[in-house]
C-alpha cells in the first residue's frame, strides 16, 4: 500500500497533506528515524488540536475574536493587570469560578470576556457566547414549549458560560428565575463571566424583585473575581483620535473632565495628541 492511503486510512490527515515536505526536510537534514518519526507523529497532532480548537471556537459562537495582547491596559489603569494575568492563567475554569466586568460603555468588558473565552477554548475547554437577550429570548421560547429542562441542561453543559451585557434590559420575574436555575445547575461545575454596566448595587433594580437578585449574586459571587472598570471609552478614544469628535464634546457616554489622564498620556506619546481629551467617566 502506498504511504499517503495507509496514512488516510489511518485518518491522518495532516500528516498525509505534508508527509512529502516532510521526508524531503528530513533527507536534507540527515534526521535519524526515531526523530523523523516524532516529527510526524507531532504535525498530525498539532492539526488535530487545530481542527477541535476550531470546532470548539465555532461552538462558542464569539462575536469577535479579541486577544488579551491586544489589550492596552495603559489605557484602561483602573484594570489590575496581574489579576487579568492570573485570569489568563484559567484555574478559574479548572475551579468552576466566575468572572464578573463591570463598568461604563466602551471600556473593553466584552474584550476581556472574549480574550478569556478564547484562552479557554484554546487550552482545551468548551465554552458558550451569548448576550444576555439571547440567553432570556432562549429561556423563554424553552419555556413556552415545555423544554425549560432541557435548555437548562444544554447551557449547563459547556465549561465556561459568557454572558455579555447585563443591566441593558430588565427582566421580568420569569426571565429572573430562569436565570437562577441556570446559575444553581452551573453553581460549582462551570465558570460563567458576565459583563454589566450596572453596579451590583442596581441589580435589584435589573431583576424586578431583590430577593432573587440577591440570591443570583450570591450564587455568582460565592466564588468569583469582580474586575470593576472606570475609565474613558475606548471607542470615544478612536474617533476622537481620528477627529470626528471634539475633545470637548460629549458622546452617548457620561463624560466629565479630569486630570487623571495627564500622567498616562505623557507616558505614551503614541496615545496623545487628539486623543488627549482627558475624560474620564465617572462611576454613578
Ligand atoms: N484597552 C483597550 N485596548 C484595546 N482595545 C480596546 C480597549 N478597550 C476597548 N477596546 C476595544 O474597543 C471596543 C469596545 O470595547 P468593548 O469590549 O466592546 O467595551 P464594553 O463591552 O465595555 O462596552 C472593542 O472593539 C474593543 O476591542
Ligand atoms: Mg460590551
Amino acid at each position: 500500500m502506498e504511504l499517503e492511503g495507509l496514512l488516510e486510512k489511518l485518518k491522518m490527515e495532516t500528516l498525509a497533506s505534508s508527509v512529502d515536505t516532510l521526508l524531503e526536510q528530513a533527507a536534507k537534514r540527515d534526521v535519524g528515524y526515531r526523530e523523523f518519526l516524532i516529527d510526524a507523529l507531532k504535525t498530525e497532532w498539532h492539526g488535530r488540536n487545530l481542527k477541535t480548537t476550531e470546532g470548539r471556537m465555532r461552538l462558542a459562537r464569539f462575536p469577535w475574536v479579541k486577544t488579551i495582547e491586544a489589550f492596552d491596559f495603559s489605557f484602561q489603569p483602573s484594570i489590575d493587570r496581574k489579576v487579568i494575568r492570573e485570569l489568563s492563567g484559567l484555574s478559574f475554569v479548572g475551579r468552576a469560578e466566575n468572572v464578573i466586568f463591570l463598568g461604563p460603555p466602551g471600556v473593553g468588558k466584552t474584550h476581556l470576556a472574549i480574550a478569556l473565552g478564547v484562552k479557554a477554548v484554546e487550552a482545551g475547554n468548551s465554552a458558550l457566547f451569548l448576550t444576555v437577550e439571547e440567553l432570556t429570548t432562549r429561556l423563554a421560547k424553552a419555556r413556552a414549549s415545555n423544554r425549560l429542562e432541557t435548555t437548562l441542561a444544554q447551557l449547563a453543559r459547556p465549561k465556561l458560560l459568557v454572558l455579555d451585557e447585563l443591566g441593558y434590559l430588565p427582566f421580568s420575574r420569569e426571565e429572573a428565575s430562569s436565570l437562577f436555575r441556570l446559575l444553581t445547575r452551573r453553581y460549582e461545575k462551570g465558570s460563567v463571566i458576565i459583563t454589566s454596566n450596572k453596579s451590583f448595587a442596581d441589580w435589584g433594580e435589573i431583576f424586578s424583585d431583590s430577593v432573587l437578585a440577591s440570591a443570583i449574586l450570591d450564587r455568582l459571587l460565592h466564588h468569583s473575581t469582580t474586575i470593576n472598570i472606570k475609565g474613558e471609552s475606548f471607542r470615544l478614544k478612536e474617533k476622537r483620535k481620528a477627529g470626528m469628535l471634539a475633545s470637548s464634546e460629549k458622546g452617548d457616554e457620561k463624560t466629565s473632565a479630569a486630570g487623571e489622564w495627564l500622567f498616562e498620556e505623557e507616558k505614551r506619546p503614541a496615545m496623545s495628541g487628539a486623543s488627549a481629551g482627558k475624560e474620564v467617566i465617572q462611576e454613578d
